[in-house]
């Protein structure tokens, strides 16, 4: 009876709204009828569950101390030969609650989390999350510069490690004078502690595990819980707020969308400093009370051996990691033993989806578009190759998410006559904006620590005067039956092995090296990868660039996936107004060697140094024979 309604006024409103009532809007209304009916029950459970946390005020600490107590002997965590129980987490977390309030720590204090994937981890930010401490997820990649620069964003009262990071930390101690250093070391993990730093194993032994209940009881559904960094499409890595409620909301979505229950085990070897890692696996693991199966680092040929190892039911992905996969298996004809049947996560292209899934025998594939930091989230819930999600045609009138026109190489969007910006028509790619709400929880931006970053990101004046939207920075489309298509990320940052690298931040890097002299660092296209590879063009006139130096440096203060991988020298940079044209055309020229004239080199990881681009090596990028 319900659906009768609904139906009936979704086509009222759709009728109503459409300038032309042809009956192609008809067809098209009829046959989504039941994938958009199915999204309006979704959204309608999830406000409900929503309003239900909102009105008890929960939190993270909250939701999880109800959970252990009925769940306390069931696995919450697999790691490596290691299993936690929920009791377990629970305990290893009051620890930390209890540690650090013991310390003096105070509700909105920040913590710096620096560590590789493990129980641990969870442990940590859980535990703080009770006392009401902030956690900054600090991407343990990073050494040099980037890791000063995330560090101090967030001005952390102390800095909580892993033992197997202790090296990189050690290198950077001496400019990070005022903050104290905590050492953790895993259940198996033997290791020296840097002088520096206090032993935090010792701590805990000492501590009581009693969970802190009064503390718990004080903490509100707005309430920071997380800084989780994104280099977003404009500048130096930001450290985004996730609050409680925002995490909340991706743990109401993702059972509701994917069916998933405590039942599914999940396999995550995705970074847990990462929204998808840190908000769906342990969204899943917290409050949904399904057990997770962590991995240190992805890797092609254990993926599907970790799978069956755990049972598990579910596996996390990136873009990245099913290309590896499907490279990793291509001469593999036998059936794959695991007993995975949903995949979540995004960046699964359109290109190679079907020959995934049917390679490896997959159910349903849940892409998602969304961003850390972004108000609108969407996901594909119905299985068609290729699309980020949908939205309801008839519903467009809203413009809760849009598609605007905008100029192609920039993102820059465009303003029509009447001085206000214009949504694209079906088949038509433009900007992906998300409005904002202030007053509701559901489409709030939060935005980042910096408050001038996250004015960067908004866009005002939209459709009407005042209204306020999210700026994605994403190109998208959408076909006429409301599917969304992802075609490119634009701005300053390309993506690289899952990460999403800041051309800002290589550039300073690169000019802090090379005594300030000029480089512009851009994203290109690679035949046969996902993203774009970094590359560097770099003014070297009276030809004094050291390349092996120049490698070596680059090295010690940049990410793997951040050094550039070609290199090109020019003769100049225009800085001026031209600057973003100039961008255009080097990136358009990518690393072409018929094209380009200038000498053009490419990063040897092994010599740690930049070897000239030959044609044969360039043949065998472009034919695929080398992979990259
Ligand atoms: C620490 O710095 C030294 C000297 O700059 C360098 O050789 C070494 O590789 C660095 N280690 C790490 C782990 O970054
Ligand atoms: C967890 O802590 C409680 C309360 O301190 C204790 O009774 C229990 O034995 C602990 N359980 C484990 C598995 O450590
Ligand atoms: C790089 O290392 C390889 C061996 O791994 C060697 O054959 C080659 O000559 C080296 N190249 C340079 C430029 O040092």
């Amino acid at each position: 009876m319900i659906y009768v309604i609904v139906s009936l006024v979704a086509l009222f409103v759709f009728l109503f709204n459409s300038k032309k009532n042809n009956f192609r809007k008809i067809y098209i209304f009829f046959k989504t009828l039941k994938r958009d009916l199915s999204l309006v029950r979704i959204l309608i459970c999830m406000v409900i569950q929503f309003a239900l946390y909102q009105k008890r005020q929960d939190t993270v600490p909250k939701l999880f101390s109800k959970l252990v107590s009925k769940n306390s002997k069931r696995n919450a965590i697999y790691f490596e030969e290691e299993t936690w129980t929920f009791q377990e987490v629970e305990n290893f977390s009051n620890k930390i609650a209890n540690f650090f309030k013991s310390k003096g720590y105070k509700r909105g204090d920040v913590v710096a989390l620096f560590m590789e994937n493990r129980p641990e981890y969870v442990c940590v930010w859980l535990g703080l999350s009770k006392i009401g401490v902030i956690t900054a997820l600090v991407n343990n990649n990073l050494v040099g510069d980037p890791l000063l620069h995330s560090i101090s964003a967030v001005q952390p009262k102390c800095i909580i490690y892993g033992s197997a990071l202790k090296d990189v930390i050690k290198n950077s101690s001496d400019a990070i004078p005022n903050t104290k250093l905590y050492q953790l070391s895993g259940r198996n993990e033997k290791s020296e502690l840097l002088e520096e730093a206090e032993n935090l194993n010792v701590k805990l032994d000492q501590e009581s595990d009693a969970s802190p209940t009064e503390e718990i009881r004080k903490g509100k559904l707005r309430d920071k819980l997380l800084y989780i960094y994104t280099s977003g499409t404009t500048g130096l890595p930001k450290a985004a707020i996730i609050s409680n409620g925002r995490f909340l909301m991706v743990a109401t979505g993702l059972p509701a969308m994917t069916k998933l229950t405590k039942e599914d085990v999940m396999y995550n070897s995705l970074p847990l400093y990462h929204s998808t890692g840190a908000m769906l696996c342990l969204s899943h693991c917290l409050i949904t009370g399904g057990p997770i199966a962590l991995r240190k680092k992805f890797s092609a040929s254990n993926f599907w051996k970790d799978c069956n190892k755990y049972k598990c039911t579910v596996a996390l992905y990136i873009g990245e990691i099913c290309r590896y996969l499907l490279v990793h298996h291509t001469n593999d004809n036998t059936l794959i033993h695991h007993s995975v049947k949903k995949l979540v996560g995004s960046g699964l292209r359109p290109q190679i989806w079907k020959e995934f899934v049917s390679k490896f025998n997959i159910k349903q594939v849940f892409e998602i578009y969304g961003s850390t930091e972004g108000n609108v989230n969407m996901m594909n819930l119905d299985n068609t190759p290729g699309a980020v999600g949908y939205f309801p045609v008839w519903l467009k009138f809203v413009h809760s998410m849009s598609l605007i026109k905008c100029n192609m190489e920039t993102a820059e969007p465009i303003r029509g006559s009447d001085g206000f910006y214009q949504a694209c028509q079906p088949g038509e790619p433009g900007l992906f904006i998300g409005k904002i709400s202030l007053n509701k929880i559901i489409g709030q931006f939060l935005g980042y620590v910096n408050k001038e970053a996250s004015e960067k990101k908004l866009l005002r004046n939209v459709f009407k005067p005042g209204d306020v939207f999210f700026n994605s920075g994403d190109i998208l489309v959408q076909d006429e039956l409301g599917y969304f298509y992802f075609r490119d990320r634009t701005g300053d940052t390309f993506r690289w092995k899952g990460e999403n690298v800041a051309t800002s931040e290589v550039e300073a890097v690169i000019s802090n090296i090379l005594n300030l002299r000029d480089a512009v660092v851009y994203g290109v296209e690679v035949p046969g990868t996902e993203g774009r590879a970094g590359m560097a063009a770099v003014v070297d006139k009276d030809k004094t660039l050291d390349l092996q130096k120049f490698g070596q440096s680059l090295k010690s203060n940049l990410p793997a996936y951040s050094i550039p991988l070609f290199l090109r020298i020019i003769e100049s940079v225009e800085l001026t107004g031209t600057f973003k044209l100039k961008k255009t055309t080097l990136r358009q020229e990518g690393f072409n060697i018929e094209k380009i004239q200038d000498k053009l080199y490419m990063f040897d990881a092994k010599n740690i140094t930049y070897a000239e681009l030959t044609e044969d090596i360039y043949d065998d990028i472009m034919t695929g024979k080398v992979r990259l």
